[in-house]
This record gives C-alpha cells, structure tokens and sequence, in this order.
C-alpha cells in the first residue's frame, strides 16, 4: 500500500503550468563563486548538482547581477551578454538533474553595492548607506538609467531562459535597487517614480509585465518582496499590500515574502530576537496570513522555518504554498533528504560568540558563505569554523575579487 505523503512532499501545480515536485525550496544565497569574468565555474556546477540531487523542489540562485558595475559581491554571477549562455548551461543541467526546478534569481544592489565593486553607485536618490565605510554615495539615477536597469532586467531574464533555467525570479526585496525604489526613505524622487506608493512601484511593475510578455504565459516567473524594511518611514506593509495587488495584475507564479534591508537585516537576525519560538519559526508568517486573504498569488515564506512538524502545520492550514529554506542548507550536507525523513530533525542555525556587534551579520554571512564553498569543493561542513576567520575571509576576498 503507497504511504500517504506529508504536505511538504506534496506537489504543487504553478499558474503558469508548470509543477514543482515538493514545497521544498532553497531560498537565494549569494555564492560569490564566479570567475574574473564574472562567470560560471566548475565550483557552482559542482555545488549545484549536489543540491539538486538532495530533494528541494525549487532552486533558487544567488543573486545573478544585470550589470557587473553595479554588483551585490566581487565575485557575484552576471548575465549581460550571450558570451556567458555557454557556461550557465553546464551549470543549469546540473541544477535541474532529478526534476528539480532551477530559477535565476536576478538583481541590481543600486546603492548596497560596497566599494569593492563601484565607488560610484546609482540608486533612486542620493542617499547613501551609512555601514562600516564599505559604501559610497550614490548618484540619483536620470529617466535615461532608470530605462536601461529595466532593459537590463529583461535582458538577463531573457538570456536566463536561454541558457535553460526553468524560471526566474526578480529580486524586490532586502535594500537591493528595485527595492531602493520601493522604500521612501532612498526614494526622495518627485518624479513618476517617486513619491507615492503607485510610483515607487512603477520600475518592479514596469520589468515584470515585460518578463512576462517577453518569457511568455507557460514560464514560471517569481518577485522576493519585503513585508517591510521594519525601518520609520521605510516601505511598510500597506505599501506590500498595493505591490502584491498589482503584481497579482501582472500574473506572476509565486510571491517570495521576506523583509529587511542592509540597515536592518532582518531576514537574518529575527530569529536571535526574544519572543516566543514558535512566533519566531517564520517570523514573515504573519504578514503572510495578511495577504493570503487579498490575493491568489501562490506564496513562498523565507526565513526561520526549522522543524519539519511545523511546516507540515503551516502547508496544512493553507497558510502558504511554498517554504524557503537557506541556512539550513548549510548546517546538514544532505538536507533536505534527512529533514523530510526525519521528522525529528531540528536544523538550527549556528551559535557563535562573535563580540563585535557591528560586524555580526558580516560574521554570519562570512561563516555561511565559507560553507557554500566548502560545499562546493565536494567537502564536508564544518561548524566550528572561527567567525572572526570568517570575517577576515570575506573582507580578503572581497578586496582580492574585487580590487585586484
Ligand atoms: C549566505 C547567505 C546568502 C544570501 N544571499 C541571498 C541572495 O543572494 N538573495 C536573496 O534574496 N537572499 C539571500 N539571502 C537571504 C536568504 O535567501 C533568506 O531570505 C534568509 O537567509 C532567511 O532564511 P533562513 O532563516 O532559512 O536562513 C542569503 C542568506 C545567506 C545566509
């Protein structure tokens, strides 16, 4: 007799057609793995079949960048230019291996593009990102760039599919330029694409209905907004609820729900913040509940979803579609096979003691990012690698990959 599957191995059927075979996704993570020229290597050809052979439905990349002057790390991926077609294709068969769904996250950092990449960022305004001196001020961009970033979104999304992704995903969310856009705070423009929120919104809405003109009816196309910047007088969530109206006009496959920005990262550190465990497991669950009820745009929740019971719970009370997974990813090689076969499973993040408390989300992102590669050497995790190492890594990096 066939046992009954849980919810998280349920299959679940997009508007646009096409099925992804569980709820299970890994949610974007920036692997800083591409070569010089900003391409494909065997190490992201290699991290990718590993995860496409462990179960997750959906793959969502990095953030792949429209524009290489205007990065989100030295050595992201950029798609610019048909030269590059080739090599993403290696790295796309090994993502799809075993019917996994593999989606091209795409973006532009606008002004959160540090100085290891441009010391002359664009952005809606010229407001800059005050944070450890790694930022410049931004130029506030003419009509003339706000056109070309729209181009540009269009045009990688379009090689993306070229080079065999099964979807993409536009990246509104967490301070990145479209949601610089977004936000009053960097948006000081009084312009069409400033001032109110229908303005504000006019750059994300503009590229989507091209994405989907362009791509076509039957090819997934997704959006990672912020419920907030949980910032004053940041994009907050009456602003999310008119975005997701509108891009439920445009006719998109599935809502990423996430929140934050650089000046409050949010979407990394909640999980730290006191309060009750359960309330903390997806602490963009609420906003979700909210808009669940406006609108029929299947939804992904990204962040803090841990134990297997839970998002069993979640997907059974219809509370989304989708969950988003990243750091679990990189504390167990093989999840999520043992997640949904263990139901035991916890997959906590790392603890670590790091004492400088501006530099802890530079630790975090150092530590998980020093795991991606490991991963993608074909080696094994390791857990008690010294945050403090993890910073001066990233920073070296950074500096090597981007300045020299
Ligand atoms: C190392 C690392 C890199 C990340 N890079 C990206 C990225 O490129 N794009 C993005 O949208 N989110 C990125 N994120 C955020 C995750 O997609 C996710 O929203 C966040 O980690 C919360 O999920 P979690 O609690 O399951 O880790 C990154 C997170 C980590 C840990």
């Amino acid at each position: 007799m066939k046992s009954k599957l849980t919810p998280i191995s349920e299959e679940f059927e997009l508007p646009c057609g096409v099925f992804i075979k569980n709820r299970i996704a890994k949610a974007a993570m920036t692997e800083r793995l591409a070569n010089r020229k900003q391409q494909v290597t065997e190490q992201l050809c290699s991290l990718y079949k590993h995860w496409s052979s462990n179960g997750a439905g959906l793959l969502i990349t990095g953030n792949i960048m429209v524009d290489a002057r205007y990065k989100e790390a030295s050595a992201n991926l950029v798609l610019e230019n048909e030269s590059s077609i080739s090599l993403f294709k290696k790295m796309v068969k090994n993502g799809t291996h075993n019917n996994t769904q593999l989606w091209a996250q795409i973006n532009h950092a606008g002004r959160q593009s540090s100085i290891f990449s441009t010391f002359k960022p664009i952005a809606p305004s010229a407001v800059q990102l005050k944070k450890l001196m790694l930022f410049a001020k931004p130029k506030a961009m003419s009509i003339l760039e706000i056109n070309e970033v729209e181009d540009r979104f269009v045009r990688t999304a379009f090689l993306a599919k070229q080079a065999g992704f099964t979807g993409v995903q536009v990246h509104a969310a967490h301070g990145y330029l479209l949601s610089q856009f977004l936000s009053p705070k960097t948006n000081q423009r009084n312009d069409a694409y400033g001032g109110c929120i229908e303005n504000r919104a006019r750059l994300l809405l503009d590229i989507v209905s091209r994405l989907r003109k362009e791509l076509g009816k039957e090819y997934p196309i997704s959006v990672k907004l912020n419920s907030a910047d949980f910032q004053k007088g940041g994009f907050n969530e009456e602003d999310a609820l008119f975005v997701v109206k509108k891009l439920e006009e445009v006719k998109i496959d599935l809502l990423e729900i996430s929140g934050g920005t650089y000046e409050n990262i949010v979407f990394l550190t909640e999980r730290y913040k006191k309060g009750s465990t359960k309330k903390r497991e997806a602490y963009f669950l609420e906003f979700a509940k909210k808009i669940r009820k406006e609108t029929k745009i299947p939804i992904m929740v990204t962040g803090g979803f841990r134990s297997l019971n839970f998002c069993n719970k979640v997907l059974e009370n219809q509370e989304l579609d989708i969950i988003g997974f990243a750091r679990p990813f990189l504390m167990h090689e093989d999840f999520p096979k043992s997640f949904i076969e263990n139901k035991e499973v916890r997959v906590n993040d790392a603890a670590f003691d790091f004492k400088i408390k501006q530099m802890k989300d530079f630790a975090e992102a150092g530590f998980y990012d020093y795991q991606i590669h490991r991963l993608a050497k074909n080696k094994r995790l390791n857990l008690n690698y010294n945050p403090y190492l993890a910073v001066l890594r990233l920073t070296m990096n950074e500096c090597l990959k981007g300045w020299l």
